[in-house]
This record gives C-alpha cells, structure tokens and sequence, in this order.
C-alpha cells in the first residue's frame, strides 16, 4: 500500500498535507517566493492578452496571521506554486481531446508562524478566445471550514492542482531534467574521454544504466501512444510540452544552490555553512539537499585537486576541452549559443559542472523518483487527469455533489484503467534494486590505484554518513513539522550510503543511488 494511505487513509486530504507536499514530497522544487501582488504571467499579451491572476487581496487578508498583504510579502511569508503559464499555451488542444477537463492554475501559500504552509486561494483557469487573443477565464476558491459540498468544492480545486503538478513533475522534473538532459553528458564522457583519465573515473558511477533505462522508456513508455501517453493528460501532447519546456534549460540553474536562490526560497550568505540560507527553514528536500550537495562538491574539489593543480593544466587538457566542446555542441546542440554554459577555462568551472553532473544523476533524480509510489500510487492525493469541470451551484452536477461528493471526486480524476496502468508502472519505478550502489559507494575498491583519491572518497562517505544521522535526527525534531507526512518521514534524500548489503531494496523511498538507472 501506498506510504501516504498506509497508516493514515485520510491525512493526505488535509490543507497542511496539500502544502506540506511542496516541500517534501515527489516534485518539491516547484514553489516559489511571491515577489509581487498580484501574480504576473510572462506569457505573450499580443496572443494570450493580459493573463494577470485575479487572485485579490480580499481573497487572502484573512488568512494572514494579522498580516497586511504587503507585510506578507515583505516579510517573505506568501509563495506560489505557479503552473499557469507552464499550461495555459496547450489548454485548448488537451482540452480538445476526449475524456478531458484540465485547468491552468495557480495556489498561493502562506507561511506560517510555525514554519508550515496553508494554501490561501486558488486559481483555476481555461482559455477562452477573446477579442483575437487566448485569454484566461478563471475563478478563485479558498479554504473552507463548512462541510458538505463546499468543502469538496475546495477539496476539487486542490485536485485540479495536483493534476497539474503531477503532469508537470513526471514530463519535466523527472524525465526532462534528469533521463533526458544526462544523456549527452554520458555519450559524450564515453566518446571523448579516456577510460584513465580523472574525470572519466570521476562520473563513470554516475551514468550506469541511464542510457539502457531511457532506451527501454523510448520503446515502451514515452513513445507516440505509449504508457506515458496514455495515463497523463496531455496525452499525445505530453513530449510536445517536454521540448517546448528543455528551449529554457539551463545547466547551471540545475545546480541546487542556483535553483534555491532563482525560486526566492533561499539568499546567498557567505556567513552560512552552505554559502546559501533557506527562508524557508524548514523545507525537507532543500535543507537535505544543501547538505548533500556540498558533500558532493567538496569530494569533487578535493578529488579534481590531484589532478588540475591549476587552470593551465585543465586548459591543455585536450580529452577534457573536446568532452565539454560534445557536450554543449553536439549533445546540447539546440542550445550551444546560450550565453549561460560554462567556459570551462577554470578549475572552479569543473568542479561546478562535475558536481552538478552528480548531483542531478543522483539526489535529484532520487527526490523525483523514489516517492512516485509513496505519494502517488493513491491517485486521490495526486491524479494524473480530471475529466470534468468544477461543479456550479445551482447544476445538477453541484446536486450530484452535495449528494454523493466521494462519488463526484472519483469521476473528476484519472479513471480506473489509466489508473491501474499509472499506479503500476509507478510501483516499479520506485523500486530500488537489490544491487544498487548508493552516493559515496563504488562498485570496485580498485576503481583508482591514487590513495590520495582514494582517502578523498573515504572522507565523501563519512561525510554522507554524519548526513544520515542529521536527517534521522531532523526528522524526529518535533518543532520541523515539514519533514513527516501522515505516518512517515521525509527520507527520500536520505544517502544510505551505510547501507552494503542492500537492506533498503524495494519501494522503500529511501536512498540516493549514484546514477539514473530506473
Ligand atoms: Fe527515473
């Protein structure tokens, strides 16, 4: 059984799990600092016309803590899970197809005195031709303390976000910006770099099996009218929205420090142990991730020492010049002009692009992973499709509701077939296997003959233990309410590295493995 109903059948369906699920469950790098009220779009006014949220102050004041909106805002306490923008350009064409009720949305949160987060309103909006252009019609709901089918009416409105959230965390957060985006880093370390040289060493743990397991999702999962196709909502339209998404990867921002600052959740702070300090201090997969990635860029700086005491050295490196020129011409090649891409002139530079390297095979790709099954594998907590628009009062559906609301929220979201094929394919993608190798573990002690390599990556493991015991300690804090979920802690960032004998096998939603191999 899935961990989220396991020992709680219906602590997902609370408003501090709905939150509480942005920080620390299967797609928890979406939310972002609210900067400016209302919410703006980006999206082109001379085709989509003024897409402004129309979320208002009166909306939110009451759930302030006191709060002026302003003083929210300046105080860093209102945030936004934002998939307006991310959707609204694909609504009329997924909304075109069958069986399908999809609205573009936008939740805004509040953070609260004690560190959780209450969601204040949400927006849900289609597109509607208007005037020449695609404009928004939307509708605004907020929390309810009633009963009956105004309860449910907030509790749909969550829903139609989590379809939003889901969709976007399975196309982009997990396909797109781990299988997809390691793939040239692996062709072009295996085509241009010798099997002796450092940084081949270096990475080599991180690539197994990513290029057999994205091979495999091409045959059977993510091609035209494959599994992915059919239990998502954008149907054949879900790769489509993948691509359109990768014109605005950027590596660097993939880096866990960049990706913290650019959402607003974290400042830089040279005072900080981590260079960076959360605003949100108690957020799951952020404050394990600092931790996890300054683990990794330490051992990466302390290994790449050794071998490039300086930059004159790693520029005559022709192997390592010719990988990264592959890399960001040939791998990336739709984006090789981008003026964002490393030079790679410098020591720092390959340390950066390394450690970023690693950090994306592994806790990245284990914080999008792991939880698939955990969280999602019940789809009323996060469905995949809704089918039918939000009930209105005075409707016969608004009736069909108030009498049989469970019966209602059931016909909204994903149906049984696309949910029996979803849940299972979930269940096998969470699973670790029993011969995994998890960050700071090598599959061979004779990986390098170096001993000072070898005593840096000693130094790696010990880090990543200590790590252990600070999530095991945190996660039993009782004033860090984000980091356990009706019955379970937040361990999906959890190294595991102490583990040797594969005791964390299975859906055990624990453990960072060295590579995308699942
Ligand atoms: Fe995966």
């Amino acid at each position: 059984m899935p961990k989220i109903t396991k020992e709680d059948r219906r602590g997902w369906m609370t408003d501090e799990e709905f939150a509480r699920e942005l920080l620390a469950g299967v797609n928890p790098m979406m939310i972002r600092r609210l900067t400016e009220f209302p919410p703006r779009s980006t999206l082109d006014p001379s085709k989509y016309g003024d897409q402004t949220s129309t979320i208002t102050e009166a909306h939110i004041e009451k759930n302030l803590e006191g709060l002026t909106v302003q003083e929210a805002l300046d105080s860093n306490r209102l945030y936004i899970l934002d998939h307006h923008d991310h959707y609204m350009p694909f609504l009329i064409e997924v909304n075109n197809l069958d069986d399908n009720f999809i609205y573009a949305t936008r939740t805004l949160l509040f953070l609260r005195g004690d560190g959780t987060f209450t969601p204040l309103a949400i927006e849900l909006s289609v597109p509607e031709l208007r005037d020449g252009v695609v404009a928004a019609k939307s509708e605004v709901y907020t929390p309810t303390s009633t009963t009956g089918a105004e309860a449910w009416i907030w509790h749909l409105a969550k829903a139609y976000v989590n379809v939003n959230d889901y969709n976007w965390h399975q196309g982009i957060s997990h396909w797109l910006n781990t299988h997809a985006v390691m793939e040239p880093f692996v062709i072009a370390t295996n085509r241009q770099l010798s099997v002796t040289h450092p940084v081949y060493k270096l990475l080599l743990p991180h690539y197994r099996d990513t290029m057999n397991i994205n091979a495999l999702a091409r045959q059977k999962l993510i091609n035209a009218g494959g599994i992915f196709e059919m239990t998502v909502f954008p149907r054949k339209y879900a790769l489509e929205i993948s691509s359109f998404v990768y014109k605005d990867w950027n590596f660097n921002e993939q880096a866990l420090p960049n990706d913290l600052i650019k959402r607003g959740v974290a400042v830089e702070d040279p005072s900080s142990p981590y260079k960076v300090r959360l605003l949100v201090e108690d957020y799951p997969y952020a404050s394990d991730g600092l931790a996890i990635w300054h683990a990794i860029e330490q051992w990466v700086a302390e290994y790449l020492a050794i071998y490039y005491p300086n930059d004159g050295v790693l520029k005559a490196d022709v192997e390592l010049q010719a990988w990264w020129k592959e890399v960001r011409e040939v791998g990336h090649a739709d984006l090789k002009d981008e003026p964002w891409w490393p030079a790679m002139q410098t020591v720092p530079e390959l340390v950066k692009a390394c450690s970023t390297i690693i950090w994306i095979a592994s806790a990245l790709h284990a914080a999008v992973n792991f939880g698939q099954y955990p969280y999602c594998g019940y789809h009323p907590n996060r469905p995949s499709v809704s089918r039918r628009p939000m009930p209105k009062a005075g409707t016969k559906e608004y009736e069909e509701l108030e009498r049989d609301p469970e019966k209602v929220f059931i016909r909204t979201i994903t149906c049984q077939l696309q949910a029996i094929i979803g849940i299972s394919l979930l269940e096998i993608l969470s699973s670790h296997s029993s011969d995994e190798v998890y960050l700071g573990q090598r599959d061979t002690p004779e990986w390098t003959s170096d001993d000072k390599a070898q005593e840096a990556f000693k130094r790696f493991g010990e880090r990543l233990t200590e790590i252990e015991k600070r999530v095991v300690a945190m996660n039993a804090d009782p004033r860090l309410k984000n980091r356990n979920g009706p019955g379970f802690p937040y361990t999906l960032l959890f190294p595991n590295n102490s583990d040797r004998k594969g005791d964390a096998a299975g859906v055990s939603a624990k453990g960072i493995p060295n590579s995308i191999s699942i």
